[in-house]
């Protein structure tokens, strides 16, 4: 029996280009997923255009109308449940979750960090993998929990930083690789292939690695 789509929900905070990628993908068959809504926690971003030209409800909870985090975080979770999804897409979602709604998702939200985790949790990722000199950089999709940047790894992918990478060029390739990365672990989910177990992710019936899927 074929499965029905599975219905995502994707919180963005600026240009979208993650989510650009994820539409791209279910628009020409790639995924088997349907986009529920866009919520951005910031008014007027390119995010909010992209959802719209492609029909997708696109709603902003700015955060600034809220008191405390506690509050936004309530609202925004009222809000993710009632588009019902079955994942929840962290696509350059720039607010950092409180422990309740982190635990309420957990094994259903994945989040993108433009890392290679453990490395670099938190801002300016590529310049701290300049100034440390590391050889290479690269970028890491998690399942959320209450650690930030720090839940489960399920897809890790890298590349050789070159002696004239700057933050701007880095910032260019790890986007690439993450346009591919996102359709392709939400088609793993899609197909039961990568499923998140009482005792972690598994995929293909195995346990993940620290790093994820190799
Ligand atoms: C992405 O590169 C993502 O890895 C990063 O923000 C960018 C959003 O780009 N996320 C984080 O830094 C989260 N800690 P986009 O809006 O064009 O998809």
């Amino acid at each position: 029996m074929k499965q029905m789509p599975l219905k995502l929900v994707v919180l963005i905070s600026g240009s979208g280009s993650n989510l650009q990628s994820i539409i791209n993908a279910i628009e020409s068959n790639q995924i088997d997923a349907t986009i529920e809504a866009v919520i951005s926690n910031v008014p007027d971003v390119k995010g909010l255009e992209r959802a719209k030209n492609h029909n997708l409800p696109a709603v902003c909870l700015n955060h600034k109308d809220f008191e405390c985090r506690d509050d936004f975080d309530m609202s925004l979770k009222q809000l993710i449940d009632s588009y019902n999804p079955d994942l929840v897409i962290l696509a350059g979602f720039m607010r950092i979750l409180g422990k309740d709604i982190s635990r309420h998702y957990r094994g259903k939200m994945l989040n993108i960090h433009p890392s290679l985790l453990p490395k670099y949790p938190g801002l300016h990722t590529h310049q701290r993998a300049l100034d440390a000199g590391d050889k290479e950089h690269g970028t890491t999709i998690h399942f959320v929990t209450e650690e930030l940047d720090g839940g489960p790894m399920v897809y890790q992918r890298s590349f050789p930083i070159e002696a004239n990478d700057s933050p701007d060029s880095l910032f260019q390739k790890v986007q690439a690789l993450e346009h591919q990365m996102y359709p392709e672990v939400i088609q793993w989910i899609a197909d039961g292939r990568l499923v998140f177990t009482s005792s972690g992710p598994e995929f293909d019936g195995s346990p993940l690695t620290e790093r994820g899927i190799d």
